[in-house]
C-alpha cells in the first residue's frame, strides 16, 4: 500500500501517468530492478499482404550522399531496394524516433526526457488491436522496460540513450508493465531469436557507439554490415516474407535531411534486388506501411497521408 502510493506521487512528478519503478540509474537499484523486470517475448502469425515480419534498425545522424557512399552501407543497399528519395521529419534525434511510431513529432523539439500523454496512440496500439506481436530491441539497456540513459559501466561513455527508445516518450507505452516488458536488450534480442519467439514488428536500435552517434560513418556501416549478415540467413529471423528496413534518424543539419534507406529480406523479390525506387517517402512511411499491410487503420496523424512502400 505504502510502495504504491509513493510509486503514484513519483510517477506525478515525473510524468502524469508514466511508470517511475524503472528509472534509477545506480548500480545497485539497476542489479535490484534487473532480477524483478518483467520481460515478455510475446509471438504471432497474424498474415499481412506483402510480409509478415516488419523490421526496421535505426542508426544516426549522416546525410543520404554520405552513407550510400559508405562501402558496407553500399554492399547491403546491392542486397536489397535502396530508396533513393527518403527523407526524415526534423531535426534533432529524438521527435524522428517519436514521429515514427505516433506519426507526429507531438511537440518533441529537442533530446530531453518528454512525456507525451497517455491518451496518445502509437503504432503499438493498432498492432495489439490485431494481435500482432511487438517488441523494441535496444542494445545495451541494462534491463527489459529501463527508462533512463545508461552508460558503459567501465568507461562512462554514453551507451543506451532513451531519446532512441521510440515508445519511451509515450506514457500509454511506459504506464503498461507488459508494454514495458517489451522494450529490451540485445541479449534478449539473441535469446529470442535462437528460440524462435521474435515478434512480427521489431524496432531495433544499436548502442551509441555502434549506430555511429558517437563513432563514425564507417562504425555504422561495419557494424550494420556484420550485424545483419548472418540474420538474413537466420530463418527465425529472416524468411521469405520479412522484411527489413534500415535507416537513419536524420541527416546532418546542413543538408536536405534526405537520408539513407534500404529495403532487405525475403519479402524484397529477386527481380527487385539490386534496385532503387526515387518514389518520395519519409519517416510516417514507416507506419503507413505496417498499417497498409495488416489492415490496421490508422492514428489519424500524419501517417494517414504518407506514401507506404508497397
Ligand atoms: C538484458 O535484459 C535482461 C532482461 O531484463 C537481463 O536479465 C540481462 O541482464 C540484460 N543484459 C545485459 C547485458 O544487461
Ligand atoms: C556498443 O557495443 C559494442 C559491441 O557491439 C561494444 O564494443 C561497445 O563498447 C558498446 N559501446 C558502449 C559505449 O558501451
Amino acid at each position: 500500500m505504502i510502495f504504491s502510493r509513493t510509486s503514484a506521487l513519483f510517477a506525478l512528478a515525473s510524468g502524469a501517468y508514466a511508470q517511475s519503478q524503472y528509472t534509477a540509474t545506480g548500480t545497485a537499484a539497476v542489479a535490484k530492478a534487473a532480477a524483478t523486470a518483467l520481460t515478455l517475448s510475446p509471438t504471432s502469425n497474424v498474415p499481412g499482404s506483402t510480409f509478415n515480419r516488419f523490421v526496421q534498425i535505426w542508426l544516426e545522424n549522416q546525410d543520404y550522399s554520405a552513407a550510400i557512399a559508405d562501402p558496407n552501407l553500399a554492399y547491403l543497399a546491392s542486397r536489397g531496394i535502396t530508396l533513393s528519395n527518403y527523407f526524415a521529419i526534423t531535426h534533432p534525434s529524438q521527435p524522428n524516433y517519436v514521429a515514427a511510431v505516433g506519426g507526429d513529432t507531438f511537440g518533441v523539439a529537442n533530446d530531453n526526457t518528454h512525456y507525451i500523454s497517455a491518451s496518445t496512440k502509437t503504432i503499438v496500439d493498432l498492432l495489439d488491436n490485431a494481435g500482432i506481436s511487438w517488441s523494441l530491441y535496444q542494445e545495451d539497456m541494462p534491463f527489459s522496460g529501463f527508462e533512463a540513459n545508461w552508460v558503459n559501466q567501465e568507461t562512462g561513455a554514453n551507451d543506451y540513450v532513451r531519446k532512441h527508445n521510440p515508445l519511451m516518450s509515450y506514457n500509454s507505452v511506459t504506464s503498461d508493465t507488459d508494454r514495458l516488458a517489451k522494450s529490451k536488450n540485445f541479449t534478449m534480442f539473441y535469446e529470442d531469436l535462437d528460440n524462435n519467439e521474435l515478434p512480427q514488428w521489431m524496432f531495433i536500435t544499436p548502442n551509441m557507439t555502434n549506430d555511429g552517434h558517437d563513432s563514425s560513418l564507417a562504425t555504422a556501416g561495419t557494424w550494420s554490415r556484420n550485424f545483419l549478415t548472418p540474420l538474413l540467413s537466420n530463418t527465425n529471423f529472416n524468411t521469405d516474407s520479412t522484411l527489413i528496413i534500415l535507416t537513419f534518424d536524420e541527416g546532418t543539419t546542413t543538408g536536405t535531411n534526405q537520408i539513407y534507406s534500404v529495403l532487405l529480406g525475403g519479402a524484397v523479390s529477386s527481380a527487385k534486388v539490386g534496385t532503387t525506387d526515387n518514389t518520395e517517402y519519409n519517416h510516417y512511411s514507416l507506419l503507413k506501411t505496417v498499417e497498409t499491410n495488416w489492415n490496421l487503420g490508422n492514428l489519424g496523424q500524419n501517417d494517414v497521408d504518407a506514401t507506404a512502400f508497397f
